[in-house]
């Protein structure tokens, strides 16, 4: 596999091209932002550990049915993936109340919800990320009805098979964020990335965050953080 141009840089990844136009190189960087890249810093080590915890959550994932972008891990940071043209929506599922959930209906951080929840944002840097309903993405043919439908069903069940693992590392999965993309014939795999920088990763004894919150919020020991979520994750993968 041959490593070719880069296409695009994002926020916390660099995507590179390869000699086969099916397949592309992420390439996870050390950098990180919140609040719409308002706030900027480096976490140290992260780039390896999301790209590892990424990787292995995708392939238990993909064990259990949900067709994903991951092919092969390349290297600490690089992993070849599947094309996929992203459909522009963060799909977000929740199981306890956080974060703009919190803040937006004024709901203490912490309230654990009977059934999780799922919200769409549109993804778009000028605008904020809105949040955004199912009808009006479909208006705006963001995705159609049925690809909504086959995201909603695939979010649910990868929620499902995520908290079942992460309670075994004594972690509550609170909430987190997916990316859908579509292959060359139209079908839906989860592409993107799942890490710390994407969920939100509760200590189930302590409630301590094991997440980029962390860094959002200037909590302090963000690396030892990401270190030991990922040292939960491979003593229970
Ligand atoms: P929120 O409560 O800020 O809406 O975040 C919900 C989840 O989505 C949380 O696990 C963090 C993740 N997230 C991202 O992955 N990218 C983002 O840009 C934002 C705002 C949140």
């Amino acid at each position: 596999m041959e490593k070719r141009e880069q296409l695009y840089e994002g926020k916390a990844k660099k995507i590179f091209a390869t000699d086969d136009p099916q397949l592309l190189i992420i390439d996870y960087k050390d950098d990180a932002t919140a609040f719409n890249g308002l706030k900027k810093g480096t976490i140290t080590g992260k780039g390896i550990i999301n790209n590892k915890m990424s990787n292995s959550l995708m392939q238990m994932l993909e064990k259990a049915g949900i067709p994903t972008h991951f092919v092969r891990e390349l290297s600490d940071r690089e992993t070849l993936v599947k094309k996929v043209s992203i459909i522009p929506l963060e799909v977000i599922v929740r199981n306890i109340a956080a974060g703009s959930f919190s803040k937006r209906y004024g709901v203490g951080e912490g309230f654990r919800f009977d059934e999780p929840t799922i919200e769409f944002s549109y993804k778009n840097d000028e605008l904020g990320d809105p949040l955004i309903n199912e009808y009006h993405a479909v208006a705006m043919k963001l995705a159609a009805k049925e690809e909504i439908e086959t995201i909603k069903k695939y979010a649910l069940r990868i929620n499902e098979i995520l908290k079942a693992f992460w309670n075994e590392c004594g972690v509550t999965l609170v909430d987190f964020k997916l990316e859908f993309g579509r292959l060359s014939d139209g079908s839906i795999v989860l592409a993107d990335e799942i890490s710390p920088d994407t969920c939100r990763l509760w200590d189930s004894k302590t409630g301590e965050k094991l997440d980029k919150d962390r860094f959002r919020h200037d909590l302090g020991g963000v690396e030892d953080a990401y270190q030991e979520i990922m040292r939960r994750l491979t003593e229970n993968i």
